[in-house]
């Protein structure tokens, strides 16, 4: 993508009433105006919403709000010119139940209240490998992601990495947490039904590499004070 083009989709990007940016000092050590507010300022509803973190170019977040009108669905993504196209297609045909937040997920805690989000996906997300604390399933991240999920909230994981995927499920069972599905290759084990074959622009990449893709769904509880990392050998998975 060129520089022009990149500019234009900023552009773009500042007339979507689906597409929040909010500033750094909106964020940064502070609580965002919607903070708490989703359901009454955004969507107008009391429905149950999800989050989908490091959506792209929204595909997971487009597609979900499509098949389930009565939820919401909110795209997350540090990345503009990735969120223009999910944000382009919601404007365009406005539906109604799926907006997107250009927000660096570290800041995740001053955008969402206690108990407003039902479940997360996290889709294709770097494994970061060696770095620890950048991972997105890493026990700072899940502490992050329980002050505002919902009591039974969910947390889904799908990767083509083994590495993120190993890692987090060790993180999973060594905290206690309810695995509630865990497979190493959907398409392989046909377990792909018609959401898990909702695919992303990296996953159809990898699709083409023939990479299995994994998926990992868990519920984190809510007991964040004795959160630990786990005990796994990293060395096992070179991806
Ligand atoms: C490998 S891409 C996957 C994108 C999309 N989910 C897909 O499958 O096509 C990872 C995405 O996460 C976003 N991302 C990575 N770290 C982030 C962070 N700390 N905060 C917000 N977005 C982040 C990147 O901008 C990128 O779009």
């Amino acid at each position: 993508m060129s520089g022009k083009d990149k500019l234009r989709k900023f552009r773009e990007n500042e007339t979507f009433k689906c597409l929040f940016q909010p500033k750094l000092e909106e964020v940064f050590g502070k609580d965002y105006y919607l903070k708490g507010n989703w359901h009454e300022k955004v969507f107008r509803n009391t429905n149950p919403i999800t989050v989908e973190l490091g959506c792209g170019k929204g595909e997971y977040t487009v597609a979900l709000a499509e098949k389930y009108p009565d939820r919401n669905f909110i795209g997350i993504d540090i990345k503009g010119a990735r969120l223009w196209k999910g944000a382009k297609y919601v404007e365009e045909t406005g539906l109604p139940n799926a907006v997107f937040l250009r927000c660096r997920i570290e800041f995740i805690e001053s955008v969402f209240g206690k108990d407003e989000i039902s479940s997360i996906w996290i889709t294709f997300a770097d494994p970061q490998i060696g770095r620890d604390r950048k991972r997105l399933t890493n026990p700072m991240f899940i502490k992050r992601y329980m002050s505002f999920l919902r009591p039974g909230g969910v947390i889904n994981l799908k990767t083509d990495s083994r590495y993120l995927h190993e890692y987090s499920l060790a993180m999973a069972e060594q905290n206690g947490m309810r695995i509630l599905d865990c497979c190493k290759d959907i398409y392989g084990e046909k377990k792909a039904d018609d959401i898990l074959s909702i695919k992303t622009f990296y996953e159809s990449n990898y699709l083409r590499q023939g990479i299995p893709i994994t998926f990992l769904s868990f519920e984190p509880g809510s007991d964040a004070a004795s959160l630990k990392d786990p005990a796994w050998n990293p060395d096992q998975w070179e991806r």
